[in-house]
């Protein structure tokens, strides 16, 4: 328990951890179940090239998501890009500014531009912002659900038709959420899920398209597999964005226990808003408890002027005790050095959100106690809150900042 000021790291005071608490820890579904299909797998000598247990995989998720068509794929962001070329993108698609970076990269790679529109409170698209950025070369919308949050869905499908652009989502966080009591994936012209190890669910690397559309789910399965379509015919030039079997099999056993690794985020999630609640200037935003959520990412909301600490004060504070919050996404897509070259216009609400939050461990890796230690760090930080920010030294911050 920290009851001085010196008992912080930050001071000199032994870390709350050990080791590193970190974000994104995997979930491991029924190890058994796992290590039998990869036996399988290897029996049958059918390791790729969409076997078995990849098309068990693509049912599963399509059946669970209610849509028609799934392509499973290496990573979300090799099905972003099929998403793009089989939606027939050219010229400028608009991304949000407040994404991980593979949103703007997926677009980027295939030699279009990426165009930033500013995010709304919620971290989504803001769509009355998106009139002010669009130009005649643009010929699609890729929303992103932040952190399994919805878009907002109608609004956006009213004004893709209205201004002729297809619609987009990189749905990476949003597996197995729903908007207005429709499963995401079923909205717009294609949605693509990640199952990357740091996911909800997990097959190592991975990821999917999905879609109601026939024919754009068969134009992205042939250039998921190099744009062949027949023994001797290659319609366009595609890639190779397939799923291994291996992978499937690890999805599959990431679907299996999907519904405890739910229950365990969301449990995580609470244990939060109690030990948080009533701790002035934070905030962990919280989920629409009407929609279907998976509660993967806990994210604290810090406001300076109330708190007395800052996002980045208390994030070093944390760090220092081993506690390895993430500042997602900041600085904002359009401010790395990636893209803010040709990046002019500010992104106030972006630059806002990527000043205040902070995202904190959860999954099944987190336990009930590192919760509460955690919590007991941040309250503490913020009850000392000018004698932590006062006595925070250039020194020691650039220490902390090199973690
Ligand atoms: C919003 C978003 N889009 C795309 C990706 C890329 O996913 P993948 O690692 O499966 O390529 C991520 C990864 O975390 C993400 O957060």
């Amino acid at each position: 328990m920290k009851l001085r000021l010196d008992d912080l790291a930050l001071f000199g005071g032994r870390p709350a951890f050990p080791a590193p608490v970190h974000i994104g820890v995997p979930n491991i579904g029924d190890r058994k179940r796992f290590l039998k299909s990869v036996n399988d797998i290897l029996d049958r000598r059918y390791l790729s090239n969409r076997g078995p247990v990849a098309r068990e995989f693509e049912r599963q998720v399509a059946e669970l998501v209610e849509v028609e068509h799934c392509v499973a794929t290496c990573n979300a962001t090799a099905a972003l890009q099929l998403a793009i070329r089989a939606a027939g993108l050219t010229g400028e698609v608009i991304v949000p500014s407040f994404t991980f970076p593979a949103t703007p990269h997926s677009v980027h790679w295939l030699g279009l531009t990426p165009v930033f529109c500013d995010v709304d409170p919620s971290g989504n698209i803001d769509v009355d912002r998106l009139g002010s950025v669009l130009t005649r070369r643009a010929s699609g919308i890729m929303a992103v659900h932040l952190w399994g949050r919805p878009c907002n869905v109608d609004r956006l499908a009213e004004f893709a038709a209205a201004h002729g652009l297809k619609l987009l989502y990189d749905s990476a966080h949003a597996f197995g959420c729903s908007a207005g009591g429709r499963m995401i994936g079923g909205f717009g012209d294609a949605e693509v899920f990640s199952f990357h190890a740091t996911k909800v669910v997990n097959s190592f690397e991975g990821g999917a398209l999905v879609t109601n559309d026939d024919s754009l789910a068969e134009r992205a399965r042939s250039l998921s597999n190099f744009g062949i379509v027949s023994e001797s015919e290659v319609a366009e030039p595609g890639t190779n964005a397939k799923m291994s079997e291996v992978a499937a099999a690890m999805g599959l056993a990431s679907l299996a226990a999907m519904p405890a690794f739910v229950a365990r985020n969301r449990e995580n999630h609470e244990a939060y808003q109690a030990e948080l609640a009533g701790v002035p200037g934070l905030r962990v935003l919280d989920f629409d408890h009407r929609e279907r959520n998976n509660y993967q990412y806990v994210v604290l909301d810090v406001d300076v002027a109330i708190a007395g600490v800052s996002r980045d004060v208390l994030t070093d504070a944390l760090r220092a005790e081993n506690i390895m919050g993430r500042r997602y996404f900041t600085p904002g897509c359009h401010r790395t050095a990636a893209y803010r070259d040709r990046v002019h216009a500010p992104m106030p609400g972006t630059e806002e959100l990527a000043e205040r939050l902070v995202v904190l461990p959860s999954g099944t890796a987190t336990t009930p106690r590192d919760i509460a230690v955690l919590c007991q760090v941040v309250r503490f930080v913020v009850s000392h809150a000018a004698e932590v920010a006062a006595s925070m030294s250039d020194q020691v911050r650039a220490g902390v900042e090199a973690l």
